[in-house]
């Protein structure tokens, strides 16, 4: 296993490089934006089709129905019906979402603006999401945005880039994947190997290099989002006796961000001009659980497509959807609905305008809750696409 993983590991570093300069049809810059430069590390909550790119991944979800709400229908790599979090945090701003660094061309003026380098099944941890086969580990994302650093300053030179890097919003949403495919996922070692005071240890020391090492990247402006009640999410649930949710789930999660929070006070305190901070997706995710009906919704303890039991519970192109998806919290066994992402995007909007939600003196985050995960996507029937 741990071979294997080392030659996964090297498949993708060559990857990350490699990649640029072969790319794929560019979408506009979005240096035309009149928002702040973003750039967005993540996991399938935040992918916008980074993961389309890799031939071996096992966390795609580039298939019907996924996309159904999306512009023209389209399945883009988004693990949701329509827009994430982070699209309907764009809208606010008025600014196209960034492009998935995949898609960009690195010789061109892309490297100037956002840039999503999100990847289903990323987590913390190197480990985490190996049976994915292939993606972007954060370690990996921070590689792939020193890339885009170096043309940036191949292009405009060391001083622009700095500054531009310095001005930019850097919204990372990691960790739920280091809990929901790897802690609490019992044929993985990490969850016998560690107790859990070991393992938040073992993150948050990962993180703080990791958040070190963008800082010495340039990365100033930093919206760090807290982990969704992971143990409400319906893959989690049902493994409850009474479909109810998992407290012991959601303890770690809240103990998770006490400690991300400390860690970012932390560096603030330390690192000259560091403007680090948690967004509190908890908190808003879980008002949508409790109380559905008061923001437009009927259910939130199962997916819209049904698939809380299926291997890997991402919705299936053959299974049918629930009759009205705006009513669901949650699209898939893992992940929120475009309804949901709505007002959670609203939510955490507000609460940065009001001056909570942790947010710093910047523009509120662009991509949202960490609530999930990718798990392994079924196989789309050819003639689905
Ligand atoms: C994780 O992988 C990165 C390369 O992407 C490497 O630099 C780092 O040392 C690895 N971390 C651990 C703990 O092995």
């Amino acid at each position: 296993m741990a071979a294997l993983a080392a030659v996964f590991a090297l498949a993708i570093l060559t990857h990350c490089s490699a990649v640029m300069g072969r790319a794929a049809p560019a979408i506009p810059p979005s240096t035309t934006a009149k928002g702040p430069v973003t750039y967005v590390f993540g996991d399938s909550m935040s992918d916008v089709g980074n993961n389309n790119y890799f031939p071996m991944s096992l966390a795609k979800s580039n298939y019907p129905w996924y996309g159904i709400d999306y512009p023209n229908r389209k399945a883009t790599g988004r693990f949701t019906n329509g827009k994430t979090i982070g699209d309907y945090m764009a809208d606010k701003f008025g600014v196209p979402p960034p492009p998935p660094f995949l898609s960009l061309s690195l010789a061109g003026k892309d490297v100037l603006g956002g840039v999503n380098f999100a990847s289903g099944g990323a987590g913390i941890l190197n480990e985490t999401g190996v049976y994915f086969v292939q993606y972007f580990s954060f370690d990996e994302q921070i590689t792939c945005f020193e890339t885009v650093k170096k043309a940036m300053i191949a292009k405009i030179g060391e001083e622009a880039a700095e500054a531009t890097v310095n001005a930019a919003l850097f919204q990372i949403g990691l960790g739920s994947n280091d809990y929901i495919n790897n802690f609490l996922q019992p044929f993985m070692a990490d969850g016998t190997t560690y107790t859990h005071d070991q393992f938040i240890r073992l993150l948050i020391t990962t993180l703080d290099r990791q958040l070190k090492r963008l800082y010495g990247l340039g990365a100033r402006k930093v919206v760090f989002n807290g982990l969704a009640p992971l143990g409400c999410i319906p893959s989690q649930r049902v493994r409850s006796t009474d479909g109810k949710c998992l407290s012991r789930v959601n303890d770690y999660a809240l103990q998770f961000n006490a400690a991300a929070k400390n860690l970012l006070d932390g560096l603030n305190a330390r690192l000259p001009g560091a403007q680090m901070a948690l967004a509190d997706t908890y908190s808003v995710v879980m008002e949508l659980i409790d109380h559905p009906e008061k923001h437009g919704f009927t259910t939130a303890h199962t997916s819209c497509c049904n698939v809380d039991t299926e291997v890997g519970g991402l919705c299936l192109p053959n299974t049918r959807p629930c009759s009205d998806r705006s009513a669901f919290v949650f699209w898939d066994a893992y992940h929120t609905s475009d309804a949901a992402n709505k007002v959670i995007a609203e939510r955490l909007w507000a609460g940065m305008s009001a001056g909570h939600g942790g947010a710093p003196p910047v523009a509120p985050p662009r991509v949202g809750a960490s609530v999930p995960a990718a798990a392994p996507s079924p196989a789309p029937s050819q003639d689905d696409y």
